[in-house]
């Protein structure tokens, strides 16, 4: 059985668990491999001056706080847009502490109805969103329609489906990947899947840019993952707990020895309205 996706259906959450979202989402975005993913969104989205920018599905809003630190330099201006009202309150509270402020509004609307003009944004960025909307093509052409003419969109989806592991175990790891992918929250095939969902949304001149990301520390958000996604494979039953202890050590064990080696393949897709 799936287990349901949080992240596309925030309003059934109590503010406990909001709370703990946000972090996460902070905690995540300042890791080392995500820190390196999304400045190299930044540097795809190639802000000009004076770029009205626009960050949809934004969450606590990292990257909207990226691209207002290279939009305060250039005379331009940053938009965050969240379906969840908490993550929106959160991202403003962010900004407000890094004095990001003045460089960015942010606020709720869905990504599948911008509340936009036709043509507003200079360019329009989607990072792990569409994997968790009901229709990621209505939300790609939406990001087309809010874009000028010629503007730029990026959009960036993981892929679970291509995380590699060293670990002795093969038909265990085995066992933790597949379900992780086949049964968390989420569409985890999302970022084979992105490519052709930007076409059939009509992006011009589209490239995918396939980001390798290979993480050999504790720190690294794939581990983070790694050790989450056991862990939900032990609560559903899929494997003993005691196994999936054990799994872990193994790999952490590797992390202290400095031969820990995972590797997961970031999607991205750039184009132009
Ligand atoms: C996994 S989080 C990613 C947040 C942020 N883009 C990042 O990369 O850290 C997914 C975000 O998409 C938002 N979301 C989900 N469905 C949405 C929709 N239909 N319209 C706008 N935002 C949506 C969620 O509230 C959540 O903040």
């Amino acid at each position: 059985m799936k287990v349901p996706d949080a992240w596309s259906s925030p309003a059934a959450l109590d503010v406990q668990e909001e709370m703990c979202m946000v972090d996460f989402l902070e905690a995540r975005s300042a890791s080392p491999d995500q820190m390196a993913l999304n400045k190299r969104l930044v540097d795809l989205l190639a802000p000009a001056a004076g770029a009205q920018l626009l960050d949809v599905g934004c969450g606590s809003g990292f990257l909207c706080r990226l691209l207002a630190s290279a939009a305060q330099s250039l005379g331009g201006h940053v938009w965050g847009i969240d379906i969840a009202p908490h993550f929106i309150a959160a991202a403003r509270r962010c900004a407000a502490q890094a004095g990001l402020s003045p460089w960015i509004t942010f606020e709720v609307g869905n990504a599948q109805a911008l509340p936009y003009v036709d043509g507003r944004f200079d360019g329009v960025v989607a990072a792990r969103l569409l994997l968790h909307v009901p229709d990621p093509v209505r939300v790609v052409r939406e990001a087309r329609r809010v874009v000028r003419p010629g503007g730029r969109i990026v959009l960036m989806d993981w892929d679970f489906g291509t995380v590699a592991v060293d670990h002795p175990d093969r038909a265990l790891t085995r066992r933790i990947l597949q379900w992780r992918t086949d049964h968390r929250g989420g569409d985890n095939w999302s970022g084979r899947q992105l490519w052709g969902r930007a076409l059939r949304a009509g992006l011009r001149d589209a490239r995918l840019v396939p980001v390798v990301s290979v993480s050999h520390e504790e720190e690294s958000s794939l581990a983070q993952s790694l050790w989450r996604a056991a862990r939900g494979a032990w609560e559903a039953g899929v494997i003993g707990r005691a196994e999936g202890e054990a799994w872990i050590d193994t790999l952490r064990q590797q992390i202290g020895q400095g031969t820990f080696c995972a590797s997961i393949v970031y999607f991205v897709v750039c184009g132009r309205s």
